[in-house]
């Protein structure tokens, strides 16, 4: 059996495999080496006697040998979400677009793995903004999205009164750009989430695009698994000319990845 543990910059994720068989997963808040001890632990009361431990992410090459029970090995986060979003999205050819503190995007092709590039708006963002302007728990930062309604954005109809061409009268045009504190603070975790959903939305797009696959496009990391980012990316991508698909086990992606290479 092998476990892949990917250490992030925020959370530790951790995945335990049988052969091509998901057997258990693990998510422990935290990126320090105790936090990567802590999932292993979790995950070998699940597994045989006989296992070994790949580990991947930024925060893994800040373990030692002596942090940890016993010798691993260490693989690249790019390979590492390469090698997940392929497993995840059961194909030869993808472009992923991993969502965690930052992001980063991946360019899949019969087990070549390119790095493409990325963004520092990501998880990071949220938490960061949220802080600042709203300063409650992200969970509760994503309900009150939930109600918002978008009036802080300026869309397109706002500003020329109508759609353009494939460009619906309700995109946006600014975002923020009708920013008033009066509307409240669900109206501002709402944009902001947007904000970075669309962002992230339409880099990942043109990003896919240079490698022609804008079509086969797939969102991982724990802020995918946000429902207004999940819609804001969706319908983004969808408009420009592309598909984006958002897999189960979508925050396991990196971990996965480093168990199967
Ligand atoms: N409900 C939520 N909605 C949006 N973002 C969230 C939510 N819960 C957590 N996050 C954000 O998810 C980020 C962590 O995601 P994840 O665990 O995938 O990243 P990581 O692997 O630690 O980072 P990276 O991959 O960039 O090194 C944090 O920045 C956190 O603010
Ligand atoms: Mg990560």
């Amino acid at each position: 059996m092998i476990m892949g543990i990917d250490i992030g910059g925020t959370n530790t994720q951790g995945v335990l495999f049988d052969g091509k068989s998901m057997k258990a997963r693990c998510s422990v808040e935290g990126n320090e080496a105790r936090h990567a001890v802590r999932c292993y632990n979790l995950l070998k009361k699940k597994a045989a006697r006989r296992h070994k431990v790949v580990l991947t992410g930024g925060g893994s090459r800040r373990i030692r040998k002596r942090d940890f029970p016993l010798p691993f090995k260490r693989v690249g986060e790019i390979k590492a979400i390469g090698r997940g979003g392929e497993y995840l999205s059961k194909r030869r050819s993808v472009f992923v677009a991993s969502i965690g503190t930052g992001t980063a995007f991946v360019s899949v092709k019969n087990g070549n793995y390119k790095h493409l590039g990325g963004t520092g708006m990501g998880g990071g963002t949220f938490h960061g903004l949220s802080s600042l302007m709203i300063n409650r728990p992200l969970n509760e930062v994503e309900k009150m999205a939930r109600k918002g309604r978008g009036l802080m954005d300026l869309t397109v109809k706002d500003i020329v009164g109508s759609g353009i061409g494939r460009i619906p009268a309700k995109a946006t045009a600014s975002n923020f750009g009708k920013a008033r504190r009066s509307l409240g603070k669900k109206e501002i975790a709402h944009s902001m989430l947007k904000m970075v959903g669309e962002t992230i939305g339409a880099m990942s797009y043109f990003a896919a695009k240079t490698v022609g696959q804008e079509k086969s496009m797939l969102i991982c990391g724990r802020v995918a698994l946000n429902d207004t980012v999940k819609k804001t990316i969706t319908d983004g991508v969808k408009l420009m000319g592309g598909k984006a698909g958002f897999p189960r086990n979508a925050e396991y992606c990196a971990a996965i990845g480093a168990a199967l290479l």
